[in-house]
């Protein structure tokens, strides 16, 4: 990628297009979330990156979940996503919200089946099963549903909203840079652009 400042898009959404597959494509980016911990300390996870549109970057969970009840005490989020076939790296930091109920069903409607099911037993009494028994009751559940899975009450999406996007390009041949946006706030439609050290 030949970047120079005054060639790099102001808008990171052209770069993310090029980035980031698209929201059809079934294989979705396995990403890094990381939120504030009820204590203040980081906390983060791998997750899928549902999809991504105008507005930021959707993410999927129960509602249960450590996670959730770190975002409902403080929205400041984290996303890492690494592509290392193309020595790349996105890093965003931005503000989490809960998504809307449209997005939510289409995200779990695009989700294979064994992670709608998934959404329905992965609970700590469903984990504290021996295995033989979790084996069978995954299969009943599955024979039971062999129509279809629907949503579960606990299936959540957020929505996380930028603030900093940094595209990290990596290179055999030289020094990595990044190009980095900042905005003042997650409305602002003005991004502020630098190439900095990698
Ligand atoms: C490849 C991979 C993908 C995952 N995708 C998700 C996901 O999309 N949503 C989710 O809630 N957990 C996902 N998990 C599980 C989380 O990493 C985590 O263990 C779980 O959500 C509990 O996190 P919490 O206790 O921080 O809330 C995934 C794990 C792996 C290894």
């Amino acid at each position: 990628m030949n970047l120079k400042l005054h060639n790099v898009p102001a808008d990171p959404w052209e770069l993310l297009h090029e980035w980031l597959p698209s929201n059809e494509n079934p294989e979705r980016p396995v990403v890094t979330v990381a939120t504030v911990g009820l204590d203040g300390i980081p906390d983060a996870r791998t997750q899928l990156l549902s999809e991504y549109d105008e507005h930021g970057f959707y993410i999927h969970e129960d509602s249960r979940s450590r996670k959730v009840a770190q975002l409902a005490a403080n929205p400041g989020a984290a996303i890492v996503a690494r592509f290392p076939e193309e020595a790349r790296q996105l890093v965003i930091q931005g503000l989490a919200e809960v998504a809307s109920a449209e997005e939510q069903a289409r995200a779990y409607a695009n989700r294979s089946e064994y992670l709608q099911q998934l959404a329905w037993q992965n609970t700590i009494e469903f984990a504290s099963l021996p295995q033989e028994d979790r084996i069978e009751s995954w299969a009943a559940f599955k024979a039971a549903h062999a129509d279809g899975i629907g949503q579960p009450p606990t299936w959540i999406g957020h929505l996380i909203r930028p603030l900093r996007l940094s595209f990290w390009i990596g290179s055999a041949e030289t020094a990595s840079r990044r190009v980095d946006y900042t905005r003042a706030s997650v409305t602002d439609p003005q991004w502020t652009v630098k190439l900095l050290a990698g």
